[in-house]
């Protein structure tokens, strides 16, 4: 397949391209589009053919569901039933932004959207090229991340090109994302509302706004949220995560034989925006092991150790 790769600023958004785009999406496409967390795999939500063809193109499995991306609020309403007070305090305090809510669906929501699910995930993104293109294409638009199944997420459009050139119709290349991990997912369908994904919207940031949460342990036989089964962000290099420069020099010393790459960062903010790009890299530069340091499990920390574990398989 021939994929059209458009070159789109993501701070002076060309209209005409947007267009060409969601031309695609309205036909049954798949365009690739940066989001403010990661860049997605979009298809029309309601083109069950399209939506089947994310699955095929990114090697997922079938049982994982999909998040469904709409331009604003006022499009919830055809896809869902409850929305309830909560909930809806929620959307008031994040939305745009990279938090992703389950809710009851609708019928009309097709079963391959949800894995076979009654429920739906909903997010509104935040960033120009994502806003423009789902109002443009007039349709809720499904988009995983727009990475192979089982490699880290695309943070930037190069990435994004390298996975998927040749198998997908569209790919708009916006430059580097801001926040570089997906978006929270928070279950609002349990009687107590369940984090099942942790992300730059943090639990302290949630519960600041409707109060206690729990968040879903990932590593249960039948988890919740059926992507937490599957193991995902990993580069071909071993991941190790280490806690000292003691640790570092341990382990160097003792596997003279390998190419080992060390990454720090300065703060989490940094370390989200590039830890899966570094992932890319060091796979790129032929590295066997990537030395992560860890951080605190608190606030966006909790996110970061969240992929950095099962990047590491633990
Ligand atoms: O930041 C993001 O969320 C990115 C961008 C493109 O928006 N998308 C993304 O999608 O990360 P994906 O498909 O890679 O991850 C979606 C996660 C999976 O873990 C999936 O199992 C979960 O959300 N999920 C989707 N629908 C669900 C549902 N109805 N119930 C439980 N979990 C659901
Ligand atoms: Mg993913």
């Amino acid at each position: 397949m021939d994929t059209k790769i458009l070159k789109i600023d993501s701070e002076n958004v060309d209209g005409s391209l947007i267009k060409v785009a969601a031309d695609i999406l309205k036909n049954g496409g798949l365009v690739a589009f940066p989001t403010e967390t990661v860049y997605g795999l979009g298809a029309n939500a309601f083109d069950v053919s399209a939506v089947k063809g994310i699955f095929t193109a990114k090697g997922r499995p079938n049982d994982n569901p999909l998040i469904v991306h709409i331009s604003d609020e006022s499009k919830l309403d055809e896809l869902v039933v409850d929305v309830n007070s909560d909930a809806k305090k929620l959307m008031d305090a994040f939305w745009p932004g990279p938090l992703t809510i389950i809710f009851k669906k609708k019928e009309c929501v097709p079963l391959e959207v949800t894995g076979g699910l009654d429920s739906v995930a909903v997010r509104v993104p935040k960033g120009k090229i994502a806003f423009e293109l789902i109002r443009e294409s007039g349709v809720p638009v499904v988009a995983p991340s727009a990475n192979l199944s089982g490699k880290p997420s695309p943070t930037d459009g190069v990435h994004t090109i390298e996975d998927l050139d040749g198998k997908v119709d569209c790919i708009i290349d916006g430059g580097s994302v801001d926040i570089g991990l997906e978006s929270t997912v928070i279950d609002m369908t349990s009687d107590v509302p369940e984090i099942l994904r942790p992300g730059r919207v943090t639990k302290e940031d949630i519960e600041s706004v409707i109060g206690h949460v729990v968040e879903a342990c990932g590593h249960s036989e039948t988890p919740k949220s059926p992507g937490m089964k599957y193991k995902h962000y990993s580069p071909s290099a071993r991941v190790v995560i280490v806690n000292s420069e003691e640790a570092v020099d341990e382990f160097v010393s003792s596997n003279s034989d390998l190419k080992i790459r060390v990454l720090k960062y300065s703060c989490d903010e940094e370390m989200g925006r590039n830890m899966f790009r570094d992932f890319r890299l060091a796979d790129s530069e032929g590295y066997d092991v990537i030395l992560v340091y860890e951080v605190s499990e608190t606030g966006f920390g909790r996110a970061i150790m969240n992929r950095l574990k099962r990047a590491s398989g633990e």
